[in-house]
């Protein structure tokens, strides 16, 4: 079929819906909603067969649906409507949620129901749940809808409010759900504020400043007075509630020059300055760096918020991995976080620095001493599972260890182009043609789509995938490494990768591919080309795009462009 995304933005289940329906086949454009003669030119231009709109945040235009079957997917029960329908089910307590495909029409998500996909609701935040259980859910719903509407015969299912569990509910105000430090005990604070996370925050005065809470887990072992900050520990403070305390690892002050995510000790950074620095080992969350070990292998979890890495966190890691490193185990799996494997360089800390070339310099040599120490590595085999997204230098960071292994459902975006032609590190010009040949690696360079590990596979940026839920994927990922350690040739395996190493590195150094793409990097951040720095500050302030990318809005191109992206 021909069809349509139309879309506030391209957001990961956007991307999703366009990896996954493509390789079902169907042909795909995509559209994002910037007003209704835009979206009306869209479907005149590219006569679809079908619309989706994954992610909207306001009606179609009748035009549109009176003449195209349009399908929205909302992220909600059957009868669940309204823009908050996330942020309800996380404060309601829910335990089963799910996503319903209906068919546009006049009442906003009241149309008719062509499928609806429950799942079991997890103690996360809305974008984790966003990210996980809901795109799995629409992703499922979204197939069996088309393949309803393929057969002809089935017809959408009218919404009985009356038998509904679903409601109508309004849009969550921040009055909803304001944290009341001295009555809330910490499950109450941590759903609230995870009602809100990542969008649009929970809006809380701290030290007499206004700031938007994310990021935040419970802090065992720690209490105070309600409401109190207690201490710090990497970028999180930690803040007593009435039964215990919690850790918020990230703010956004509006109000301040830098108006946008960072972490909480570099917002609050005189109140922070004067707590007691502690570190946190055993918490999930706000970036801790966790190791744990079991049958020879080694286990490192970095779920750093969305995926961005800071120097400090580079640093922090690099250490970890050398730790996990000197232990006599056989195999490091370098797990990232269950939301994101790793977004690369942190932008918005890059954006909030006084040099932001400087940090943007000190951040990118950051990965990369990262990066070379899991090349280097010949005393272990390592392994990268990939639980969730992996974007721009994430992508070959991971590609830095021996083995990649991914869960079906994973979007790739390997490549730097969309932050202003950013040349990129992380050694990826001596992975991509080890891994994937030089032709590949060139394609992948020159690509600017998502991919999924499928596709991943065929460029050899996976090794291995697996079409598993998440849970399923957990013992995966501790099954192969467990065999790779266990395997009967596993001293001939390691021998065989220091000899790669050897006879790669006399044949071109590390050190000389590292300094090739630094000094493009150079460019990027000290050239005359402000490009990057552009791209950087449109990404962190969230400028909405005025045009949807000739890349993905295939109904835009001329014949000769899409003749050149072919070719590409
Ligand atoms: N630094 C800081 N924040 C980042 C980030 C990064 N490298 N990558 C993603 N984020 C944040 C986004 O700002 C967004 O924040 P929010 O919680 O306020 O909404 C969140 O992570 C999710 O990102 P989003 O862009 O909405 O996710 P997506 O799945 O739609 O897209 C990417 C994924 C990777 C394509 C996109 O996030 C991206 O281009 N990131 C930048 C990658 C990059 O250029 N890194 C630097 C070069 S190494």
């Amino acid at each position: 079929m021909r069809i349509l995304l139309l879309c506030h933005s391209f957001n990961s289940l956007s991307q999703r819906l366009f990896v996954l329906l493509g390789e079902l086949g169907h042909e795909l454009s995509v559209e994002f909603d910037v007003n209704d003669g835009v979206t009306l030119e869209a479907v005149e231009l590219f006569q679809p067969d079908l619309v989706v709109a994954p992610f909207l945040k306001r009606a179609i235009p009748e035009a549109v649906w009176s003449r195209y079957t349009c399908l929205v997917v909302h992220p909600g029960i059957v009868g669940d409507r309204g823009p908050s329908a996330l942020d309800w089910a996380i404060l309601n307590g829910e335990r089963r949620w799910g996503v319903t495909v209906l068919q546009a029409n006049a009442e906003m998500d009241g149309g008719d129901i062509w499928a609806t996909h429950e799942f079991d609701m997890r103690d996360a935040s809305k974008a984790s749940l966003y990210r996980n259980e809901v795109t799995d859910a629409a992703a499922s719903a979204v197939v069996e809808a088309i393949e309803k509407i393929q057969s002809g015969s089935f017809r959408p299912t009218p919404l009985d409010p009356a038998r509904a569990r679903g409601i109508k509910r309004p849009l969550v105000t921040q009055q909803d759900r304001a944290i009341d430090w001295q009555r809330d005990d910490t499950a109450m604070v941590l759903k609230k504020i995870r009602s809100a996370d990542g969008f649009p925050g929970l809006r809380d005065e701290i030290a007499g400043r206004e700031v938007f809470l994310y990021d935040a887990s419970p802090a065992p072992g720690w209490s105070g007075e309600p409401g109190l900050l207690l201490a710090r520990s990497g970028g999180a403070v930690c803040r007593a509630t009435v039964d215990g305390a919690v850790w918020i690892g990230h703010l956004k002050d509006k109000g301040s020059v830098h108006p946008f995510k960072l972490p909480a000790t570099q917002v609050l950074a005189g109140p922070a300055g004067e707590l007691p620095q502690v570190s946190t080992s055993a918490e999930f969350g706000c970036g801790v760096i966790r190791y744990e070990e079991k049958d020879q292998v080694g286990y490192l979890h970095f779920p750093f918020y969305n995926g961005a890495m800071s120097t400090r966190q580079c640093e922090s890691l690099r250490r970890a991995f050398l730790a996990a490193r000197g232990r006599d185990t056989r195999v490091i799996v370098l797990m990232g976080g269950p939301d994101f494997w790793s977004n690369g360089m942190h932008l918005n800390v890059i954006e909030a620095a006084s040099s932001a070339a400087d940090e943007s310099w000190r951040n990118i040599n950051a990965i990369d001493d990262l990066a070379r120490e899991i090349i280097q590595t010949t005393s272990h085999l390592t392994v990268s599972a990939l639980r969730g997204n992996a974007g721009a230098g994430g992508v070959f960071l991971a590609r830095a260890a021996d083995r990649v292994i991914a869960r079906q459902g994973v979007i790739l975006n390997p490549h730097y182009k969309d932050m202003g032609n950013l040349y990129g590190s992380e050694y990826w010009t001596y992975l991509l043609p080890r891994c994937a040949g030089q032709e590949q690696a060139d394609r992948i360079a020159r690509a600017r789509l998502p991919m999924g590990v499928r596709e991943g596979q065929s460029r050899g940026l996976v090794d291995e995938w697996f079409d598993q839920d998440a849970r399923q994927f957990e013992r995966t990922i501790v099954e192969q490494a467990g065999a790779l350690a266990d395997a009967p040739d596993f001293a001939e395996r390691l021998q065989e990768k220091a000899r790669r190493r050897r006879r790669d590195e006399a044949e071109k150094p590390l050190s000389a591919y590292r300094d090739e793409e630094l000094a493009r990097m150079k460019l990027n951040f000290y050239g005359f080309d402000p490009s990057y720095h552009v791209a950087r500050y449109n990404f962190v302030y969230k400028v909405p795009k005025s045009r949807t990318p000739l890349t993905i809005a295939r109904h835009r191109r001329s014949d000769s462009e899409t003749a050149l992206r072919n070719v590409s």
